[in-house]
């Protein structure tokens, strides 16, 4: 039985129309309940293969596989009900052609019920890969500028458009995701100048991390606009602390373990007896 829904979800050619308009909020998701909670605050929620990076510990987004994206895919469908969900095609999932890339969206869609994918593409064929999926029904959003898919050519994480020829490359790659057909391209870790040039010169809207304000909205790593680490890149903004929220729980918790102050009379059943202090939601269970 589906759950009732009073909002309607956020498409993609809603995003889309936003070009220009009112800057669109987007942040990362992996988890139902971090899902739950940004959905009443975002547009569109990308669930990107920075996963591998922020939940599973790997030293770039390389080692992400399909499997891993359509698990998190699926996580996050059943925390958002209003967000446009988007799920990220990890390194080799479609840059050998147009069917490759074809094959696995669509297992993506299928398996998560998300309504677009996100594609890291670069390179000539760029294009040609983007208009392959959208003109078979799959609402592609493209990533131009720093790639960290291609981290193992360019050596580490580094911000493109120092050089001519880098603007050059990128602007055109950006054209092109347009041309093919993106309902929207995120732009990620460029000169602050070159954005608003690519914000510009296409038609579909501009989403910045690392960019410039004047993109047609903006995009964050949860994890790290939360305070989880201790290192965050440059451009992010940590709205909280949760790393030393985090900390300080667990240190209180450990106290109390080790000094027996946990658990208390009202955190333990009393069976048979007297009636219970405190009843424990679902008995004791979660979901
Ligand atoms: O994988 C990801 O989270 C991303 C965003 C940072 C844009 O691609």
């Amino acid at each position: 039985m589906s759950r009732h829904v009073d909002t309607p979800r956020v498409t993609a050619p809603d995003i889309r129309a936003r070009k220009g308009g009112e800057p669109i909020v987007c942040l990362t998701a992996y988890t139902a309940p971090v899902a739950r909670l940004l959905d009443p605050h975002c547009d569109l929620l990308l669930v990107g293969d920075s996963v591998g990076m922020v939940l599973h510990g790997l030293p770039n987004t390389v080692g992400v596989t399909l499997d891993m994206m359509i698990m998190h895919g699926q996580a996050v469908m059943r925390g958002a009900d209003r967000a446009l969900v988007v799920v990220d095609m990890p390194f080799g999932s479609f840059e050998a052609s147009g069917g490759q890339a074809f094959v696995n969206a669509t297992r993506v869609l299928k398996e998560t019920g998300a309504q677009a994918i996100k594609m890291e593409a670069s390179g000539p064929d760029i294009g040609e890969t983007i208009k392959f999926l959208v003109d078979r029904g799959i609402p592609v959003m493209g990533h131009v500028g720093l790639r960290p898919q291609a981290v193992n050519v360019d050596g580490k994480f580094r911000a493109k458009g120092r050089t001519r020829e880098e603007r050059v490359k990128v602007l055109a790659e950006a054209r092109a995701a347009d041309e093919a057909g993106a309902f929207a391209i995120v732009v990620e870790g460029v000169d602050e100048t070159l954005a608003p040039e690519i914000t510009a010169a296409v038609k579909a809207p501009t989403i910045g991390i690392g960019a410039s304000a004047k993109c047609d909205g903006q995009i964050l790593v949860t994890d790290d606009l939360l305070g989880l680490f201790e290192w965050t890149p440059k451009f992010v903004r940590r709205y909280a602390d949760l790393k030393g929220v985090i900390d300080k729980a667990a240190a209180a918790y450990a106290a109390d373990v080790r000094a027996r102050r946990f658990p208390a009379a009202a955190e333990t059943y009393v069976l048979g007896g007297k009636p219970q202090r405190r009843r424990v939601a679902g008995d004791g269970k979660r979901g």
